[in-house]
């Protein structure tokens, strides 16, 4: 079964809109059997989504429980609503100026509240002559910090391919997830995970990364805003 998830990103303005996708695309999935969704809207929308029954990520957390940390969310408050998922290292924040060692807090910390971290990897533009050093990088800083059998999930997502339109070359992205997939095993012996695509994923595309071996869902932003859109991604995810 493959996994989708909807990264609403900072969308959208109100609770009243929010809750139109959420709801519309729970009922869309009343009938799809064979793909699992999870919502990722921002905080504030968490609980909704939680009480209309989604499966639901936040976008971020900090790395402390409690504490004068003006500003922060913790993953012990996402434990306490109910919240199961959290998206760590988004390259949004990384540009933000997250580092690969606050993501190894905030993924560590995470676990400590079994929430299920989905962190992000991927390269700039200016990196991808070094691609897989700076994957392995990325992951070497979160997984030397936490007990291999833990579960998490990983997305890989080409900094240039995000909210661009110019996607990945899935046949590329194979290969990547292939790696990373490789490299987890060989270097920390972790041989079940989920290693999902994201970056200028539409219901055109969808089609031709899912069919790839090592590519075992998608994250999607901006076309999960998009009502119409987003369900044909949601159908065209369960036909696999
Ligand atoms: P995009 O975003 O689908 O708009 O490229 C993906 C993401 O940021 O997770």
């Amino acid at each position: 079964m493959k996994t989708i998830i909807a990264n609403f990103k900072m969308h959208p303005e109100s609770e009243l809109k929010a809750q139109e996708l959420i709801d519309f695309y729970l009922e869309k999935t009343k009938n799809l059997s064979n793909v699992e969704l999870i919502i990722a809207p921002p905080f504030l929308y968490l609980k909704l989504a939680k009480e209309k029954g989604a499966k639901v990520a936040a976008q971020n957390c900090f790395y402390e429980d409690l504490g004068a940390y003006t500003g922060e969310i913790s993953p012990l408050m996402l434990k306490n609503i109910g919240i199961n998922y959290v998206i760590l290292g988004h390259s949004e924040r990384r540009k933000l100026g997250e580092t690969n060692e606050t993501i190894a807090k905030k993924v560590r910390a995470a676990l400590k509240n079994n929430l299920i971290p989905i962190l992000c990897v991927g390269e700039t533009k200016e990196e991808l002559p070094e691609r897989e050093r700076v994957i392995k990088e990325q992951l070497e800083s979160v997984f030397l910090q936490i007990p291999s059998q833990n579960q998490i999930i990983i997305a890989y997502e080409p900094r240039w391919a995000i909210g661009t339109g110019d996607f990945c070359d899935p046949q590329v992205a194979e290969k990547v997830q292939s790696f990373i997939k490789d490299f987890l095993k060989n270097r920390f012996g972790v041989s079940e995970i989920k290693v999902l695509y994201g970056g200028s994923v539409d219901s055109q595309n969808i089609n031709l990364f899912l069919s790839q071996n090592n590519i075992d869902g998608a994250l999607v932003g901006g076309a999960s805003l998009k009502k119409e859109e987003f369900a044909k991604i949601l159908e065209i995810a369960n036909s696999f």
